[in-house]
């Protein structure tokens, strides 16, 4: 998203900084705290690459392509680099984010042109690591005693208007799970809660610059376990209980989530707690309890569908997402029918899905048994056929419906506004003539579903401006 705020510091020339971001959720949100970090040393952000002095890359490493785009981009900033040289201007270039953790050093010795390596843990350090990135090439992937977020800065009222009435709040990071797969337990570290004041305060201050719906973020969210003040130990349900209290926070969400870490008073609070969306992504990876055991997953299929089972007896309507991988070593035909029949049973509202892919320093890619990349593509086409299907269902089971949306941005088209649904389905809308764009973002309003076009949903507002204020972002 676009952002313009003014250098702290006007005497000073304006630096501006690129931030390119790559992978999950977690990482948007660190680019947005890093954005907040250099707008205090007086960076101004720009979306255009080749007119930047500071480019930060926010790696991801989950799978190799994601990993391998990072050295195609930095090939491409070598050459701007260079140019920008001849010009007497100086370029920095910064990798972050996993790549930065997994890598390290590695990645100034295959790529000479990068300055600073520097993983999540210490974007908190991000104003020094840049000086001394200026003298010689830095790296700091360590993980440090301090806690980066008593160190990064609260984003100002401003700066979260300027993103928006929807907002992430990180809450937890790191994983203890070892899928014998991922990389998340070495490039984000152990499972961290942050304590629950902590949280608390901010979303408070999210609430009073406006902010309407928080996703809560979390690597392992539902496995949350935060110090209370008074000692005692909140899980996620606990605190969704205190944040529901927030007034002006409208909605609550979170992501990403263990099925093991599913406890019955999380459930039930989709249950009990208006303000929590009906909305759960939570990963299966694979439907054969083979593969499953074999992927560490401490879970079988059955006890997904028990948990989907028990969330929907309590919110019938919730919309159930999931991450699928397709290939994992030693997966057969009938394996992968197990997964297919998984999906057939829960039905769900969307998914991801992807190739197997071998990670290095993961006990699976140790494994011989690798399956071809062909079985891999077709059983790939195979599953998204499905999910595609499924997804498409859900969507048109909404036409005719009159469901609360969000307002979140303008639409594509001249007139029109974009929301979310409960279930976090993009929609549409023609605001009504002569009202103004900017006075429906922010606000929450009744909109009847008419109709599903390629990937969003459109309909019309049931109830006028004024009416329809449950909300709207603070002035
Ligand atoms: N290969 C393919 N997909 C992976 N994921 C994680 N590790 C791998 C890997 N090595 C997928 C999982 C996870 C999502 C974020 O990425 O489905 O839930
Ligand atoms: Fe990776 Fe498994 Fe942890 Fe999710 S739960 S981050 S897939 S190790």
């Amino acid at each position: 998203m676009p952002e313009q705020f003014p250098p702290d510091n006007s005497e000073r020339p304006v630096k501006r900084a690129h931030i390119k971001s790559f992978g999950c959720q977690m990482n948007v949100h660190d680019a947005e705290r890093m954005a907040d970090l250099l707008a205090r040393e007086g960076y101004e952000a720009t979306e255009n690459a080749d007119d930047a002095d500071l480019v930060i890359l926010n790696t991801c490493h989950i799978r190799e392509k994601a990993a391998e785009k990072v050295y195609s981009e930095i090939g491409r900033l070598r050459v701007r680099k260079e140019e920008r040289a001849l010009e007497g201007k100086e370029t920095l270039i910064a990798v972050a984010g996993c790549v930065a953790q997994a890598e390290g050093g590695e990645i100034i010795r295959r790529a000479p042109t990068v300055d600073l390596v520097v993983g999540p843990q210490s974007y908190h350090r991000l104003p020094d690591l840049l000086k001394d990135a200026r003298g010689r090439k830095t790296i700091d992937t360590d993980f440090p005693d301090e806690d980066k977020f008593d160190h990064l800065p609260l984003p100002s009222k401003k700066r979260l208007m300027a993103r928006g009435p929807a907002a992430f709040l990180t809450v937890q990071e790191g994983c203890d799970k070892f899928c014998s797969f991922c990389v998340v337990p070495f490039t984000r570290g152990a499972e961290v809660s942050r304590p629950v004041e902590a949280v608390l305060a901010e979303a408070r201050s999210m609430a009073e610059a406006g902010v309407k719906e928080i996703m809560l973020l979390g690597q392992n969210v539902n496995a949350y376990h935060g110090l209370a003040a008074d000692g005692s130990v909140w899980g996620l349900a606990r605190l969704f209980e205190a944040l529901s209290e927030i007034e002006g926070l409208k909605r609550l969400r979170y992501a990403t989530s263990h099925p093991r870490d599913m406890e019955e008073a999380l459930i039930l609070a989709h249950r009990d707690l208006p303000k929590l969306m009906p909305y759960l992504h939570l990963p299966v990876q694979a439907g054969s309890d083979r593969i499953l055991k074999a992927m560490n997953r401490k879970h079988k299929a059955a006890d997904y569908l028990a948990i989907i089972e028990r969330v929907r007896s309590v919110r019938p309507d919730i919309a159930i997402t999931s991450d699928f991988i397709v290939g994992f070593p030693g997966e057969t035909d009938a394996d992968f029918e197990d997964t297919m029949r998984l999906v057939r049973e829960v039905g769900f509202a969307t998914a991801y899905s992807f190739k197997y892919s071998a990670r290095p320093g993961t006990k699976a890619a140790e494994a011989e048994d690798a399956v071809p990349e062909a079985v891999k593509t077709a059983r790939l086409h195979t599953l998204q056929a499905l999910l595609m299907e499924q997804q498409n269902a859900f969507n048109a089971a909404t036409i005719g419906r009159t469901v609360p949306v969000l307002f979140e941005k303008p639409g594509r088209y001249e007139g029109q506004i974009a929301g979310k649904s409960p279930y976090l389905q993009a929609v549409h809308v023609d605001i009504p003539s002569g009202d103004e764009i900017s006075a429906w973002i922010g606000r929450i309003a009744d909109v009847r579903i008419t109709e599903l076009r390629s990937n969003s949903l459109h309909g019309e507002i049931v109830s006028p401006l004024g009416e329809a204020d449950r909300g709207g972002m603070a002035a």
